[in-house]
């Protein structure tokens, strides 16, 4: 098999770095993809499945945009349905009433959903849940976990960052580790009354680790002391949402939140999120002041009815499921024949790799040389054509067929004959 160089896109990185702070902003201006002259850096076109990059190189994308692509890039009914409202209107002084419309589609929807309220980012809701727990409470503090990701608000940043400078904020939040009940009723109880809410994704989801389920029973206790205790429960489906269960991540684990955070794949890449609740909420997110100059805008009101519409018909949360496993269970038996062992968790939609040397290692660390294994193959998956990342959960997406996973296992195949000579 051929392997991708990029040119262009080193090119264009160079010049992008004399007029954009770090060349390109957030995660992927440094080092985020190792080694990073295995990695595209800018794109030109994409279809379905599949992203094009400024050199010509096609991937199968394993990425899917970090989230929003669920149904397929370009999918022709979402985009018909945006274009379509892009030629009547998008953003004018009275909202459109596809807000309405959409509203209703959340509700009927999301099994826990009573209401819903639209913003742009998953940041914007993540901290519209907090405002919401916190106005229905009177009570400032936060449960959350360790290593959690929920944007990039003050409260949201890593305990340290910007040397401390948000320290009050994150004064506010108690973090325990994923599973640990003893940990939450604790808190509980180091802090009586004082406890607004608990925001988690609804399973684990860390980068740079293995992801983790929820232990037998977790939700069910977590949702029981939340009730007993006031607290809001806030799922964060940012990332999960629509890839388990289109009715919600909470159904899908077999329990009720009261909040609810959606974002990436609610309109295939047009840009909207929303923040779900229960009637008990109501008049609190009625006592928050939020709005943004675009959140009214109804092109991507019309491409969220759009999509939900066809995720449903199409039964794409199994579909994906369906797909992410036929690529693990894959990856598992090619690993094992090259004498190593990939390690996959989360769930299969949204799947969690990493290769070991040590088929019988038991233990992992992203930075230490145990990692440098699985560095390499999976960017010489990547030069060869599938996108895949180092330290990141995957995603699937609706428009992967059979075929597609056929093709990734056979660069999957190349790419461990290519590492099997250096490790
Ligand atoms: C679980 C989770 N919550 C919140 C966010 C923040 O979303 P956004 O980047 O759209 O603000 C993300 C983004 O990756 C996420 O994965």
């Amino acid at each position: 098999m051929t392997t991708y160089t990029y040119p262009k896109s080193q090119e264009l990185f160079e010049r992008a770095k004399k007029v954009i702070p770090k060349g390109i902003y957030g995660h992927q201006g440094v080092g985020t993809y190792c080694p990073v002259e295995h990695y595209p850096i800018f794109s030109d076109h994409a279809q379905g499945a599949y992203f094009y990059d400024v050199d010509g190189n096609r991937f199968l994308d394993f990425m899917c945009a970090y989230g929003p692509n669920i149904l397929g890039y370009n999918d022709p009914d979402v985009d018909a349905a945006a274009m379509e409202q892009l030629k009547k209107e998008n953003a004018v002084t009275a909202p459109s009433y596809k807000l309405i419309e959409l509203a209703e589609k959340m509700v009927e929807t999301v099994d826990m959903a009573d209401w819903a309220f639209f913003a742009k980012n998953g940041g914007d809701v993540t901290s519209l849940a907090i405002m919401v727990a916190k106005a229905a409470t009177g009570r400032q503090k936060i449960m959350m976990i360790n290593g959690s990701y929920h944007g990039v608000a003050p409260w949201a940043q890593k305990v340290g960052a910007a040397d401390g400078l948000f320290s009050y904020e994150q004064s506010q939040n108690i973090y325990l580790d994923w599973n640990n009940l003893e940990q939450f009723e604790q808190a509980i109880q180091e802090h009586p009354g004082e406890i607004a809410a608990f925001i988690s994704t609804p399973y684990y989801q860390p980068a740079f680790k293995d992801n983790a389920m929820p232990a037998e029973g977790y939700w069910k206790r977590i949702r029981e002391l939340c009730t007993q205790h006031g607290i809001v429960l806030i799922v964060d489906d940012v990332r999960c949402g629509f890839r388990l269960d289109h009715a919600g991540s909470d159904k899908y684990f077999g329990f009720k939140a009261d909040l609810m955070c959606f974002c990436k794949a609610l309109a295939n890449g047009w840009n909207i999120s929303a923040l779900c609740g229960i009637d008990a909420l109501r008049d609190a997110v009625e006592k928050v002041y939020y709005t943004g100059s675009y959140w009214m805008s109804a092109a991507p009101f019309a491409a969220a009815l759009a999509c939900i519409d066809k995720l449903k018909k199409l039964d794409a949360a199994n579909h994906m499921l369906k797909i992410g496993k036929m690529y693990t269970d894959g990856l598992e038996k090619l690993a094992a024949s090259y004498g190593y062992r990939m390690v996959t968790t989360a769930a299969p939609s949204l799947f969690y790799i990493h290769l070991l040397q040590d088929p019988d290692a038991t233990s992992w660390d992203y930075y230490g040389p145990e990692a440098d294994l699985h560095k390499a193959w999976t960017s010489e998956c990547t030069r060869r054509g599938v996108f895949l990342t180092n330290h990141h959960n995957h995603f699937t997406c609706a428009a992967m067929t059979e075929d597609d996973i056929k093709f990734a296992l056979d660069v999957a195949d190349d790419a461990f004959k290519a590492v099997k000579q250096r490790f």
